[in-house]
């Protein structure tokens, strides 16, 4: 086998990480449906459910950390899948809505591990001309999880046990697919194990690349040596800076709404005018099209275009998309808002046609109270589909993918797994928040500013981007290390 090929072979391998996780965030929306019923869940039953798989990750995420250190990648992605199939299995077989929510949390420890593992493997093996589409290749999994998930929901309803059941494939594939991929060479070398470092170098690079990279990595670690304890990595300029960054981007990542469209998407359509059921589910299934679609973007051009520019491009495209969806539903909120004083007027509203709380949005976002009559006009149907599907498409060309490719390859190598950990933390934590205040934010200040706030969020992000964050493509690791180093008086280093 061609070294190319090898290296490729590993990269898809451990994109399977990607898959548990996509699986899991789009089969849930499928399996409520029929779960509420089973376990006579409450809203807040169903949200408990639901976020356990998010408490999951955040917990796995920290404790990958310490497990990637000690064992390495290979070990860490390999533990994932078998807890991920304990999860899965588990959560097909619960009796009960407790033991149903801690099998989610133990699928969520799963995918917390894989989002550290995962990048932070493959980066370290990965050639740096090819770096960043190798880990790019774990958000398309994502993203490919995610439509399969609805593709199984729509074929295998109301077998909800079918669906949770399913998402063992995936944590088989990686489990045992893992247990024939090498050992990262900087985790091989990092325990003194030099000469079966040489020889993954040798198997996965170049002969030139891989002597250099064998005397950047004794050359990290020699100057690392004095360092006793984990936390003193950070004690480096270059470490922090990573850390600064990536964690940043990374809570970002869900401040700008990503999975509040993804959950929402029909919900959305239904609300703009898209009342038949078909057509909003139809309008979502292109959602998920466009966002795997997208993603091979990045897979092209990441390495030669660079990160930089295809995270403010991806960045203005949201920050527009949002904004005008923002404007869009203004006019929504507003007519809402009148119909709720006419009833309330009336005074034959009942309470909960009397809140705004429930005339807003809050009535897309709740299934039950679903609009039976068109609400919104076509065109402002057709606008918002196209929002949404620029939003997307910005999004999983660049936010999404780029987030890992630099969380995977940022750190120097004594801070690479605290610090992948800590910002898989803060996404898993973000993504928790936004989930849980989502509905509340549309019932309080209603969907039109619920987008513009997301706007905003964006807005920031761009900002960051464009003072902070240095170009990183085709750097060796060693690289970037010194140049995250290197005292900088505009705050950023090597922009193009
Ligand atoms: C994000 C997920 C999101 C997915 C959508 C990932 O990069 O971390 O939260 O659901 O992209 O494609």
């Amino acid at each position: 086998m061609s070294k190319n090929t090898y290296v490729m072979l590993i990269a898809i391998m451990t994109a399977c990480g990607g898959l548990l996780f996509g699986y899991d965030v789009g089969v849930i929306s499928g399996a409520l449906l029929f779960l509420g019923k089973k376990f006579s869940l409450t809203d807040q039953g169903q949200e408990v459910v639901t976020s356990a798989v998010l408490v999951g990750s955040f917990l796995g995420a920290l404790g990958a950390g310490w497990y990637t250190r000690r064992f390495g990648g290979r070990s860490a992605n390999m533990l994932a899948g078998a807890i991920f199939v304990v999860g899965a299995f588990a959560s097909a077989a619960s009796g009960s809505a407790e033991t149903l929510t801690m099998s989610r949390l133990l699928v969520g420890i799963g995918i917390g591990i894989t989002a550290v593992a995962a990048p932070l493997y493959v980066a370290e093996i990965a050639p740096p001309d090819r770096r960043g589409m190798m880990i790019t290749l774990y958000q398309l999994f994502i993203t490919i999880g995610i439509m399969v998930s609805y593709i199984v929901d729509l074929a295998s309803a109301p077998h909800w046990r079918v669906m949770f059941g399913l998402g063992a494939v995936p944590g088989v594939v990686l489990a045992v697919g893992m247990s024939f991929m090498p050992s990262s060479p900087r985790w091989l070398a990092s325990r003194g194990r030099m000469a079966e470092a040489k020889k993954v170098l040798d198997r996965t690079l170049e002969p030139a690349l891989a002597e250099s990279a064998l005397r950047d990595i004794q050359a990290d670690l020699d100057s690392q040596k004095s360092q006793s304890h984990w936390w003193l990595a950070f004690r480096s300029r270059a470490a922090r800076r990573a850390l600064v960054i990536t964690t940043t981007l990374a809570v970002f990542q869900q401040l700008i709404g990503i999975n509040a469209i993804i959950y929402y998407a029909p919900r959305i359509f239904q609300k703009a005018g898209f009342v038949d059921e078909k057509a909003a589910l139809w309008a979502t299934l292109v959602v998920g099209l466009v966002n795997v679609v997208a993603t091979f973007i990045t897979i092209g051009m990441v390495d030669k275009t660079g990160r930089r520019k295809l995270l403010i491009w991806g960045l203005a495209g949201m920050v527009t998309s949002l904004g005008i969806l923002g404007i869009a539903f203004k006019q929504f909120d507003n007519s809402d808002n009148q119909k709720t004083s006419q009833q309330a007027s009336a005074a034959t509203a009942t309470t909960t046609a009397a809140t705004p709380a429930a005339s807003t949005f809050a009535d897309v976002a709740s299934p039950k109270d679903l609009p039976s009559t068109p609400e919104g006009s076509e065109s402002l149907a057709w606008l918002t589909l196209v929002c949404v599907i620029v939003y997307i498409a910005c999004f999983a060309f660049s936010m999404g993918p780029l987030v890992w490719v630099l969380i995977g390859e940022m750190f120097p190598l004594q801070a690479r797994c605290t610090g992948n950990a800590i910002a898989c933390g803060g996404n898993y934590f973000a993504n928790f928040i936004v989930g849980a205040t989502f509905l509340s934010m549309l019932t309080a200040f209603g969907a039109s500013n619920t987008f513009l706030l997301f706007a905003s969020m964006a807005m920031f992000a761009l900002l960051f981007v464009l003072f902070f964050l240095p170009e990183t493509a085709g750097r060796t690791l060693e690289e970037i290390e010194r140049d995250l180093g290197e005292p900088s008086s505009s705050g950023h280093v090597r922009t193009s």
